[in-house]
């Protein structure tokens, strides 16, 4: 399976701060949020991962991960020219996916609970043995701002509203999902909508016609973020702060991850860790090369 992160987009809502530089390059507590999605899709086991970026800031990306190698992956870019929309990920993507299928991953998305391996293992599977969509669905408070989950009386999917004026549930549609190849073919028929952009919500809805998609709910113990705002960046580094002192574990730390995941060995661990000005970070790495065993 190939990996996506969406990583365009103008980030409007977070002028002036990002006037010069793209929202996910900026930091969510101790590191650059573009981190975080993207350690969810190393954690799915994905290691062919396309960074979706502005003309601008390829350059600043390029400059955090190379070619990915330093954490045992492989990094393509692509431009998006313009944020047409969601879908267009996939028209931008396709010779990188190939015959595979893919997860796409919004490149301001945090997300975090124990259940997450178990929940991207079910999409990767359904996507590469069943041929079946995978999205998921969370409990908001302001299902308004999202893509929106109708249930019938079943408590069965019926429809996915893209920004509701009036929403049906509170169950949004957050930024990862699983597809099977042929989203390629889908993506292709997807037609810009009101707004003018390729809806990722027209999709979907696809996959729900012929009986093809699975919608997930993730739990109210499991927390899923997405930044945008002055408020919700420091909500969401507050966040990881709590979390992060209160257990000594990181979240999102990718060194971490891939040396869990068997993607580097430990004197690469130690080689990454010296690098690491931040004394608490180089700590974490050192302690983790001497307390887990390589795999
Ligand atoms: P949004 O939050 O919808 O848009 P934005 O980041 O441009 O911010 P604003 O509304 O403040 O202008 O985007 C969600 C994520 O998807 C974000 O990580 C950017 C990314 N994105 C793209 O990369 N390309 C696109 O065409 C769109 C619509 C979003």
């Amino acid at each position: 399976m190939k990996g996506i992160i969406l990583a365009g987009g103008s980030g409007t809502r977070l002028f002036p701060a990002t006037k010069g530089i793209s929202k996910q390059l900026l930091p969510i507590y101790d590191k650059p949020l573009f981190f975080y999605p993207l350690s969810v899709l190393m954690l799915a086991g994905i290691r062919d991962i396309l960074l979706i970026t502005t003309l601008e800031d390829q350059s600043n990306f390029k400059r955090f991960l190379g070619d990915g190698s330093d954490f045992g992956i492989n990094i393509d870019y692509i431009i998006q020219p313009s944020p047409d929309g969601l879908a267009q990920a996939f028209i931008l993507g396709k010779d990188f996916i190939g015959d595979e299928e893919v997860c796409l991953i919004l490149g301001d998305n945090i997300y975090y609970g124990n259940e997450l391996v178990k929940l991207l293992n079910s999409g990767v599977s359904s996507a590469s043995e069943d041929n079946k969509a995978t999205i998921f669905g969370y409990y908001v408070d302001d299902p308004e701002r999202y893509g929106v989950i109708e249930f019938d009386s079943y408590g069965k999917v019926a429809s996915i509203q893209e920004k509701p004026t009036k929403a049906k549930s509170n169950y949004a549609v957050t930024g990862l999902y699983f597809y099977p190849n042929n989203v390629l073919e889908k993506a292709a028929k997807v037609k810009p909508s009101n707004r003018g952009e390729l809806e990722i919500t027209t999709l979907n809805n696809m996959y729900l016609e012929e009986g093809s998609l699975n919608v997930e709910i993730m739990g109210r113990g499991f927390t899923w973020l997405d930044t945008g705002t002055p408020e919700s960046m420091l909500e969401a580094s507050t966040f990881v702060e709590a979390i992060e002192k209160r257990q000594g574990l990181k979240v999102a730390c990718l060194e971490e991850v891939a040396y869990e995941m068997g993607y580097i060995s430990k004197s690469h661990l130690l080689h990454l860790a010296k690098k690491i000005g931040n004394q608490n970070y180089n700590q974490y790495l050192n302690q983790l090369a001497k307390q887990r065993h390589e795999k």
